[in-house]
């Protein structure tokens, strides 16, 4: 596991428990243990009540009216991408655009780049540890124009194999797309490596940082990547919205992916001629509340500190490391050496779907399946697993009444 910068004195975790109102209830007469982060984070007060006053004193569209309640409106939306803007260090604000989420953002990119420079018998690289939403879309870009998927290779420990990875890239490879963290087995990928490596050879690299973005600090320019995507729902903000961050001679170059209003410079019949980005990107009216709600959820993860977020769930990954190794039976899926706050295991002679069902029996929430990641299921030759997933308002105490539960469960299936 990496080394992280050192938590603040004034970090309080029962302190910022009190801001998220789910945190407080119980379920199946149990105190909720919510480990299910990686799936999606709960909400703060800030965001919830930013939402309910927009809705109910503020609510008006965006962009396309000159009355006092839309000129507000945009106001705020746009103020969300100056936050994002400077949350991944993105030079321009111009280069981050309003998405559904994570998949929208890929989908975006395997459309308005892939269908316009991919072409038969070209190459896209992903990794074996991606989640559906970074290898379906590509899958069927190279299905439509005839090209290949390629895949780099994972070690036992769920490290990519570097060198194989290197092989991978040639003339013919046209993007790479990797997880910054993977959703199913916690690797933090070595991405600015990576990407590097590509740009030697002149291929574009997207980093879906589903998994990094609300966890840790991301610098776009550090980093280098051509595009960087990642969803509002795991950073503490609403379900429906997300951001791609793109560099912007690619950004220029790309066909929009959705046509409709406020996507246009002028239409006619005969011919229709774009918006400048962002504006190219973002057909039709989009999830103004979301956005606005977004905004106040990166201010609120600003406020306890990207790097302070990162010490403690790393501080809870190292714990319920040891926790979990110390119970007979329980197997850990992917043991990197660099780690994001991720835990999937198996436990001997319990399916995880029954390990998932057992554990909400004493109110501890997992997630258990495939984290739609089936190829990182079939190269560990299991299923599924249980998975644990830390968000920096989790506890050591959470992770304890985790172990006690699971060596509930192994009784009762003894
Ligand atoms: N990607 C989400 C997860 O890993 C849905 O649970």
């Amino acid at each position: 596991m990496s080394a992280q910068t050192a938590l603040a004195p004034t970090f309080d975790v029962e302190k910022i428990r009190a801001d998220f109102p789910t945190l407080a209830r119980e379920v199946n007469g149990k105190p909720l243990v919510y480990l299910d982060s990686a799936a999606t984070s709960q909400k703060p007060h800030a965001v919830i009540d930013r939402m309910t006053k927009f809705y109910s004193e503020e609510y008006s569209t965006v962009r396309r009216s000159i009355h006092l309640l839309s000129a507000k409106a945009t106001q705020a939306y746009e103020g969300t991408r100056r936050l994002v803007a400077k949350l991944l260090n993105a030079p321009e604000t111009r280069q981050i655009i309003f998405t559904k989420g994570t998949t929208e953002g890929i989908n975006l990119v395997a459309h308005g780049f892939g269908r316009k420079f991919v072409g038969e018998g070209d190459e896209i690289v992903v990794s074996a540890t991606e989640h559906h939403a970074n290898i379906v879309p590509w899958q069927m870009l190279c299905n439509e124009k005839g090209a290949k998927l390629r895949v780099i290779p994972v070690n036992d420990a769920g490290e990519l194999i570097l060198e194989e990875y290197e092989k991978l890239l040639n003339e013919r490879t046209k993007i790479v797309a990797v997880g910054h963290v993977s959703n199913a087995i916690g690797t933090i990928h070595p991405v600015k490596e990576m990407i590097a490596l590509a740009h030697a050879k002149g291929i574009r690299f997207l980093v879906d940082g589903a998994q990094a973005a609300p966890h840790m600090n991301v610098d776009v320019q550090d980093l280098d990547c051509d595009f960087y995507v990642f969803s509002g729902h795991k950073a503490c903000g609403p379900t429906g919205i997300g951001i791609l961050y793109g560099k912007v001679d690619i950004l220029e170059a790309m066909d929009p992916f959705l046509g409709g209003g406020d996507m246009i410079e002028s239409v006619t019949f005969e011919k229709t001629t774009y918006a400048p980005i962002p504006h190219k990107f973002e057909a039709g009216t989009p999830a103004i509340a979301d956005v606005i709600g977004l905004g106040t959820a990166i201010e609120y993860l600003q406020g306890i500190g990207l790097e302070n977020i990162a010490a403690w769930e790393h501080e809870l990954l190292e714990y319920g490391t040891k926790v979990l190794s110390e119970i007979p039976g329980v197997k850990i899926i992917g043991t990197a050496k660099h780690k994001a706050a991720i835990i999937s295991f198996t436990i001997e002679g319990i399916h995880p779907h029954d390990i998932g069902t057992l554990l909400d029996n004493e109110g501890v929430a997992v997630r258990a399946g495939h984290h739609c990641a089936q190829p990182v299921m079939a190269r560990y030759g299991v299923p599924a697993t249980a998975r644990a997933s830390f968000a920096f308002y989790n506890t050591k105490a959470e992770i304890d009444a985790l172990g006690q539960a699971i060596r509930k469960t192994i009784e009762v299936f003894a």
